[in-house]
């Protein structure tokens, strides 16, 4: 595995341990996070599988693509609203470049879409794990605050 793999690996397993939503008084920005939260479980099942802490199961892959495609489908609309938190780690450039940001979340479900049955066997977990990180950094970079 990569190394640059294995920090995106661990930074999102971080993050989503760390932060349990606490103090986070905006029912909108906790809608979205919850999202994200919900992204990185599933990207976890199949991480899991890479690291060989969990047997592969092509089904279970499938799945969690499934999951992750239906959450990609919500990003717009969770982030249509222009909400604030001093918790959230969203940067106000998103509603300056909507259609770019929503193009980045499309992109996400454009790849789980493509992945989905192709995942036969486990040497196709790593190079799928890259493809889906790739588009989970290209709207972090631009537009989280913390990566
Ligand atoms: C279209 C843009 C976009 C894509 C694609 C995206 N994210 Fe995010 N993500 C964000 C933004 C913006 C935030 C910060 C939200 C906030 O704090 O208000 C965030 C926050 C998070 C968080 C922290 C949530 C929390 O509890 O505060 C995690 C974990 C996360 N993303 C994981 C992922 C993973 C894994 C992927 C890829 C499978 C992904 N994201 C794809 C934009 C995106």
């Amino acid at each position: 595995m990569k190394p640059v793999l294995i920090l995106f690996l661990a930074a999102q397993v971080a993050t989503s341990t760390a932060n349990a939503h606490t103090g986070v008084q905006d029912d909108e920005v906790l809608a979205r996070m919850d999202g994200m939260s919900a992204i990185a479980k599933e990207m976890k099942i199949i991480g899991k599988m890479l690291k060989g802490t969990a047997q592969f199961d092509p089904k279970a892959v499938d799945a969690a693509l499934s999951a992750i495609g239906d959450e990609a489908e919500r990003i717009p609309a969770l982030f249509t609203p222009r909400a604030t938190d001093p918790k959230s780690e969203a940067k106000p450039i998103i509603w300056e470049s909507f259609e770019d940001f929503s193009d980045k979340a499309n992109a996400l479900g454009a790849v789980t879409d493509e992945l989905k049955g192709q995942i036969l066997y486990a040497p196709d977990l790593a190079p799928l794990m890259q493809e889906i990180g790739q588009t989970c950094r290209a709207c972090h970079t631009q537009y989280r605050v913390s990566d």
